[in-house]
């Protein structure tokens, strides 16, 4: 099986997730994607979505499903995402696809996160992945420094020589080799840099359900 038949499997059980008549919020990158291609089928089931990228509304609309502005929306049953790594206790990092604000202000909103990942996704210990943190432009070299008094080691994310820019008009940076021991606490202390707009980590509230799909079929965590 493939890292994307994986994902494509976990997509197809966050189905049974989706609460029938409402609006659901709904993440970003590669396994939101196969969940939004999923939601597409089931369309007439639901109200409509919540989006937590441009790349995800433009998605959603082309399955025609309706996309509602978030400031219309008091409560959502379910926020439904992928992740870059999630641990048993479902705390995460998130980010990878640069659209970590949004989703964690999605998520908020949502009284169940349900988490749909590949079984490589799945670790001991957060930090092996970069941690992303968006910032605000101006102040990028400060909060660099602030990160790297932390112990890691902060990268500007870059794409065709240029920095990486998030739907929000931020800058992102990647931490790297961090020793995450409480991520909660973490979590904390790292969106209390000034300048920090998020911090990647989803600790301090996770995910309460997680779906990984493995080889052996798709497994719930939590
Ligand atoms: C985007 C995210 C994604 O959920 C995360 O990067 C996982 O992506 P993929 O499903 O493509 O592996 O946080 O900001």
């Amino acid at each position: 099986m493939t890292q994307d038949e994986m994902k494509q499997a976990v997509a197809r059980a966050a189905i049974d997730y989706v609460v029938a008549g409402e609006i659901i919020g709904v993440g970003t990158g590669s396994t939101a994607n196969f969940f939004i291609d999923e939601l597409g089928k089931i369309k007439d089931r639901i109200k409509g979505a919540v989006a937590s990228s441009e790349a995800t509304a433009e998605r959603l609309r082309g399955h025609g499903i309706p996309v509602f502005d978030l400031n219309d929306i008091d409560t959502m049953s379910v926020y439904i995402d992928g992740a870059d790594e999630i641990t048993a206790q479902g705390a995460m990092i998130k980010g990878g696809g640069a659209a970590l604000t949004r989703e964690k202000i999605v998520a908020s909103v949502a009284k169940q996160f349900v988490c749909i990942a590949d079984g490589s996704k799945l670790v001991d210990k957060l930090g092996a992945f970069p941690l992303p943190v968006e910032v605000i432009p101006m102040a990028q070299a400060v909060v660099a420094r602030k990160l790297a008094a932390l112990g890691g080691e902060p990268r500007l994310r870059v794409k065709d020589g240029k920095p990486v820019v998030t739907d929000n008009g931020c800058y992102i940076i990647d931490v790297l080799g961090l020793q995450i021991q409480d991520p909660a606490a973490l979590e904390a202390q790292i969106n209390d840099i000034v300048g920090v707009v998020t911090v990647g980590l989803f600790a301090r509230r996770g995910a309460n359900i997680g779906l990984l799909g493995t080889a052996d079929g798709v497994k719930r965590l939590n």
